[in-house]
């Protein structure tokens, strides 16, 4: 069992020497549909995960930030000088929310922080924009100021930029900001505005596999990608992939060339996937979004090339089981290059689904996966302490 929110602020707080001034939480998130086309300008339909990351901080009087988790080396990060990338790696996402705060002109008081998380790291599910947005609330909490929601998320996604050195879209950041309880975060990436749509029917479950094969995201494969896209734009001489259709990308077939015309065959069919997703869910037709998920995935893998094995195989577990075992339609879902999978399935199979899943895939890979269902939850926030007893935020 995952642990509770509750549990994740306590372990959160007993990493420190008293009682928390401040916490603050921040959800990773799975995306239904819309993939590798929020730097498009794109649709994309992803929720906030009930997975967090939760960090309890107080002050210490000096100016810097003493921050430590579980399993990680120990960061102190100086907070009167300009932040610069540096060792040990997974400080630098907050490094680079905090060099955000400071351009907008705070002044960070020192503090020690301790990080307690239910995210998977290197799954997909965003555990790096949870860590950022964490940062930015706990950082918000201690100025006692709220940047508006959209700027929190653009400066969480600039340290991603800067500090990680991935040129990610803004559907991670996004999610984990804007997320609310049974609500999808659908954005629409060319205007950059997120409209919350109901998803909250009971009968329906969304299974989330983590097929615990990882490959950095920052290794290259990303931002090749993204450039492939940016190529296809301009040889399609277009401003937008809102611009372009199915015709533009057949006829410029030849002069846009392997693999960018690919990459773009799947930039405008995922956009018009995730356009008709949004429909079907309006109807609740869940066979009809089902198939628009295997849809996605198939380009995906053929067209974007950001598939593996592990992941095909987890989806063709999926598939196999089929709408007679409850199953309406997978994927691969975030970056690819291994991570999770997202499953839509009647509820009252999900365990049966969960299990049959786990199982085959096992027998296949040697690999024991990491499967658990999910529903959209709460963005990032800062944590009431009167929710949790003194018994539980004390050491
Ligand atoms: C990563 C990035 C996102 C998005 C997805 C693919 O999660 O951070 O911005 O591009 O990959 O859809």
């Amino acid at each position: 069992m995952s642990p509770t929110l509750t549990q994740l602020v306590a372990a959160a707080s007993a990493g420190l020497s008293r009682n928390p001034d401040v916490a603050a939480a921040a959800p990773g998130r799975v995306n239904l549909i819309g993939e590798h086309i929020d730097y498009c300008d794109g649709f994309v339909m992803p929720f906030a995960l009930d997975r967090y990351i939760v960090i309890a901080a107080v002050r210490n009087g000096s100016d810097i930030a003493n921050v430590s988790s579980a399993g990680l080396a120990d960061a102190s990060i100086s907070l009167h000088q300009p932040q610069e990338i540096r060792e040990p790696k997974w400080a630098n996402y907050l490094r680079g929310v905090i060099d955000g705060f400071q351009k907008i002109g705070y002044e960070i008081p020192g503090f020690d922080a301790h990080i307690a998380s239910s995210v998977p790291g290197g799954a997909g599910l965003s555990s790096s924009a949870a860590l950022e947005c964490a940062t930015a609330t706990l950082l918000e909490g201690l100025l006692g100021v709220t940047l508006p929601k959209k700027q929190k998320a653009l400066l969480c996604q600039h340290a991603e930029h800067a500090f990680a050195g991935v040129p990610c879209g803004i559907m991670d950041q996004f999610a984990s900001t804007f997320g609310e309880e049974n609500r999808l975060v659908m954005i629409d990436c060319q205007s950059g505005e997120p409209t919350l749509v109901p998803f909250e029917n009971p009968a329906l479950s969304v299974i989330i596999a983590n097929t615990r094969v990882h490959h950095e995201l920052s290794d290259g494969a990303y931002a090749l990608r993204r450039q492939h896209t940016e190529q296809g734009l301009a040889l399609l001489q277009k401003a937008s992939w809102r611009d372009v259709c199915m015709a533009d990308v057949e006829s410029a077939w030849d002069q846009l060339g392997d693999p960018v015309n690919r990459r773009a065959r799947h930039v405008v069919s995922e956009i018009a996937r995730t356009r008709a997703a949004a429909e079907a869910l309006a109807v609740d037709d869940f066979t009809a979004l089902g198939e628009l998920m295997y849809a996605s995935h198939v380009s995906l893998r053929d067209d974007f090339e950001v598939s593996c094995r592990e992941l095909d195989l987890m989806v063709d577990i999926a598939s196999d089981i089929g709408p007679q075992g409850g199953v309406f339609g997978a994927r691969m879902t975030g970056g690819g290059f291994g991570g999770s999978t997202v499953t839509l399935c009647e509820t009252y199979r999900a365990g049966d689904i969960m299990e049959i899943m786990r199982t085959r895939y096992g027998q296949q890979t040697n690999i024991v996966p990491e499967i658990f269902c999910s529903r959209p939850s709460r963005g990032a926030h800062l944590i009431e302490f009167d929710l949790v007893s003194p018994n539980q935020s004390a050491r």
